[in-house]
């Protein structure tokens, strides 16, 4: 698949070459240039106009200008790995989340694109490598789209991690703060970025 990253700091710089690995065709979406990334970078809008997928991996703060940026996304997949976070100098609470998710946000800014939320509860570190895990970390996929949601649930499948259908887009209110969970548990409860969920189960 031809995937376009929008954003190549932690996320991006893991989750790209992974991609890559798997066999995808990968370009750096940046804004004024950017930073070093490990493959070839574009200007948004050319990285996002080549692309089947976009993957949106900018802080919270920045998503809207970032699709703005991209111009475009009808019809294309726009894979949601943000998530709508305030820092401040208490702490890190989400954005919004009761009522309306981060991705169904996106969805409104991004008319017509095809918007899945996936990978936004796996540590940037566990996105290079799925590989060393005993358990495959699972990777919640939510849309409203069929289609682009398959394809989502079998990209994730092919970077190793266990696919898991997570309903609607809506159901991003659930997915984004176990995001927050995992942050918690990383940073607050001692457990490090190699921490992640998975799923076990037993038959009943
Ligand atoms: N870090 C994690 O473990 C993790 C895990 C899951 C999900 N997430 C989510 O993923 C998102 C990215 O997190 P991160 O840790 O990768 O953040 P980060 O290291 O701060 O990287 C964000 C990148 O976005 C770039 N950027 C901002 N606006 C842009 C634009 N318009 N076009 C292109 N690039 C742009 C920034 O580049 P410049 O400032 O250099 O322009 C920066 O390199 C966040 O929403 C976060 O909540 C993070």
């Amino acid at each position: 698949m031809r995937i376009a990253v929008i954003g190549a700091g932690s996320v991006g710089a893991s989750l790209g070459p992974a991609l890559q690995r798997a066999g995808h065709q990968v370009v750096y979406g940046v804004r004024n240039g950017g930073k070093p990334a490990p493959g070839e970078k574009r200007s948004d809008r050319e990285a996002a106009g080549w692309a089947e997928a976009v993957i949106l991996a900018v802080n919270w703060s920045d998503v809207e200008a970032a699709i703005a940026d991209c111009g475009d996304l009808k019809g294309k997949i726009l894979i949601d790995v943000t998530n709508p976070l305030n820092f401040r100098p208490d702490g890190i609470s989400l954005a919004l989340g009761f009522s309306e998710s981060g991705a169904e946000r996106i969805a409104t800014w991004a008319p017509g694109a095809r918007v899945v939320k996936a990978f936004n509860a796996i540590t940037a570190a566990n996105m290079s490598d799925a590989s060393a895990f005993a358990v495959r970390p699972a990777v919640f996929v939510a849309s409203d789209d069929a289609g682009a949601k398959t394809a989502v649930l079998a990209l994730a499948e092919s970077l190793g991690f266990e696919p898991a259908d997570a309903g609607p887009l809506s159901n991003a209110r659930l997915l984004e703060p176990c995001a927050m969970l995992l942050i918690d548990q990383a940073y607050m409860r001692g457990r490090g970025v190699g921490a992640a969920f998975a799923i076990v189960e037993r038959p009943v």
